[in-house]
C-alpha cells in the first residue's frame, strides 16, 4: 500500500452540497478499492464540514485567521473550524502570498499560532518564473527566505514546494527539477515534502516516483472526481 500523501485543493471551486456529494462519493470508491492512501480534501470554507467517512479522508481549511474568535471581517478562526472539527490548515500559498498579498510575517504568525493549537499545517512554498529563470541559486534563497520565522522540523508540518509558474498552467516541472529542489527543501526541512503544480493522471506516477517526494498537492485535476480516482488509482498501484 502507498504511504505517498495525496492532498486536494478546490481552491474557489465546489459548494457545500457538491463537495458533500464529492467526500462522500470519493470515501466510497476509496473503500471498495481498498485505497489507504493518506488523503486530505481542502474546500473552501463554506463547505466545512465534520464528514463521517469509513476510508478517513481528513478535511482541511484552505484558510484560516490566527484568533479563536474576533472581529476580522472575512476570516474564520478556530471557533469557526472547531464547529466542525478541523485541525488542519492550508497556510503559505502562492495564491495567498501574492493575489492576496500575505506577507511572510503575517505567514510566520499564522504558522506559529496554528502549531500552538497543534494543528495538521501544510505550508507551502515555491519560487515565480524569474526567479528560477534567474538560476538553483536564487531559487534556494527564495524557498529558505519563504519559510522565515516558520517552524520547519514541527511534528505535524506537511511541507508543500509549488513552483508558482507551474500552477493552473498546465506546465509542470521536470522530474530532474523537482528532485534537485526537494533536496534543497529537504536539507532545511525533513518533514514529509509534497510536489505540486499541474499534478494530473498522465503525470503523477512519475511525479511520485520522484526520489524525495512524499506525495503531491493538487488543484485542477482534483476537482473533477473521475479525474481524482484515477490518480488514487495509479498512486495505489505503485
Ligand atoms: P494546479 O494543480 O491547478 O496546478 O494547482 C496546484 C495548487 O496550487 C495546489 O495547491
Amino acid at each position: 500500500m502507498s504511504s505517498k500523501i495525496v492532498a486536494a485543493n478546490f481552491k474557489t471551486n465546489h459548494t457545500r452540497r457538491s463537495t458533500a456529494e464529492y467526500v462522500a462519493s470519493l470515501d466510497r470508491f476509496m473503500a471498495e478499492n481498498g485505497i489507504g492512501t493518506p488523503v486530505y480534501i481542502f474546500p473552501p470554507a463554506t463547505a466545512l464540514e465534520n464528514f463521517e467517512t469509513e476510508s478517513g479522508i481528513r478535511i482541511g481549511a484552505q484558510n484560516a485567521y490566527p484568533t479563536v474568535k474576533g472581529s476580522f471581517t472575512g476570516e474564520i478562526g478556530l471557533q469557526q473550524l472547531g464547529e466542525f472539527g478541523i485541525d488542519t490548515v492550508l497556510i503559505g500559498h502562492s495564491e495567498r502570498r501574492h493575489i492576496l498579498g500575505e506577507s511572510q510575517e503575517f505567514i510566520a504568525k499564522k504558522f506559529a499560532w496554528f502549531k500552538e493549537q497543534g494543528f495538521t499545517i501544510f505550508y507551502c512554498i515555491g519560487e515565480p518564473l524569474e526567479v528560477r529563470e534567474a538560476g538553483e541559486e536564487a531559487v534556494r534563497r527564495y524557498l529558505v527566505e519563504q519559510c522565515e520565522g516558520i517552524d520547519t522540523s514541527y511534528e505535524n508540518l506537511i511541507m508543500a514546494y509549488e513552483p508558482v509558474w507551474a500552477i493552473g498552467t498546465g506546465k509542470t516541472a521536470t522530474p530532474e527539477l523537482i528532485e534537485k529542489t526537494h533536496s534543497i527543501v529537504k536539507a532545511f526541512s525533513e518533514r514529509p515534502l509534497l510536489y505540486g503544480g499541474s499534478v494530473k493522471p498522465s503525470n503523477i506516477a512519475e511525479i511520485l516516483a520522484v526520489p524525495g517526494c512524499d506525495g503531491a498537492l493538487i488543484g485542477t485535476a482534483s476537482w473533477d472526481i473521475s479525474s481524482m480516482q484515477s490518480m488514487l488509482e495509479i498512486v495505489n498501484s505503485e
